[in-house]
């Protein structure tokens, strides 16, 4: 059975849409026209040079989704691509992932993280049937603590130093959810 590969709606206008090279473009110039925000908190910008280095991660993107191995969405609002969020780092035995996620600066600040964040959680434990989801934040990236703090993921702990950024060791923040909490206590 293939899992997954559709897009997912949160909202009127809100959607998540498998990640595809047809949509690489678009997504370029996003990233281009922000990388020195993105940059803070997410490695890969840097290495995001070209259209072409867009294209073959879509193209890598599919190929995983097809091997169940990751789930990348491009993030649309009002029919424009405003970021992405995706679910990596598979464990099936155990059925856990990590959730990963970015806005470009002018989709911030209104809830849509938030809300799809929750549309990818729902969908994880009762689509892909997954036990346990985690979310991983740099210590002093509060507005990304947020996200999972409003989602009532429970703070695990500190990984000490576990995320190499721009050539430094830093701290991370460990959230997560249990598919039996999101059940009994899910925000939509
Ligand atoms: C992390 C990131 C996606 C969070 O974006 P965000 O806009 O703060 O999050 P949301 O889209 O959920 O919006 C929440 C904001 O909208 C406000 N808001 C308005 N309406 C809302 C609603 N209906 N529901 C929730 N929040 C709402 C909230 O008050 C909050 O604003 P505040 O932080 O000023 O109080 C964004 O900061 C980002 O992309 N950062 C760079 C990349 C990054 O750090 N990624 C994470 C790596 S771990």
């Amino acid at each position: 059975m293939r899992l997954g590969g559709e897009s997912l709606r949160a909202g009127p206008a809100l959607s998540l849409v498998p990640r595809h090279p047809g949509d690489a473009a678009e997504m370029f110039a996003l990233i281009d026209a922000h990388r020195d925000d993105l940059r803070e908190w997410l490695t890969w910008v840097d290495a995001t040079r070209s259209v072409a280095d867009v294209r073959r991660y879509a193209q890598f993107a599919r190929a995983q989704f097809e091997a169940m191995a990751s789930f990348d969405y491009a993030v649309v609002l009002d029919g424009d691509q405003v970021g992405a969020v995706g679910l990596h780092g598979f464990d099936w035995s155990s059925r856990h992932a990590e959730m990963g996620y970015w806005l470009a600066p002018p989709a911030r600040g209104r809830g849509v993280m938030t809300q799809v964040a929750a549309t990818l959680t729902t969908h994880a434990f009762e689509r892909l049937g997954l036990h346990r989801l985690e979310i991983h934040c740099v210590v002093e990236n509060q507005r990304s603590r947020s996200v999972a703090q409003r989602l009532n993921y429970a703070f695990e702990g500190i990984r000490r130093e576990a995320y190499a950024l721009h050539g430094e060791f830093r701290d991370l923040a460990v959230y997560s959810m249990l598919a039996s909490d999101w059940k009994t206590a899910p925000v939509r």
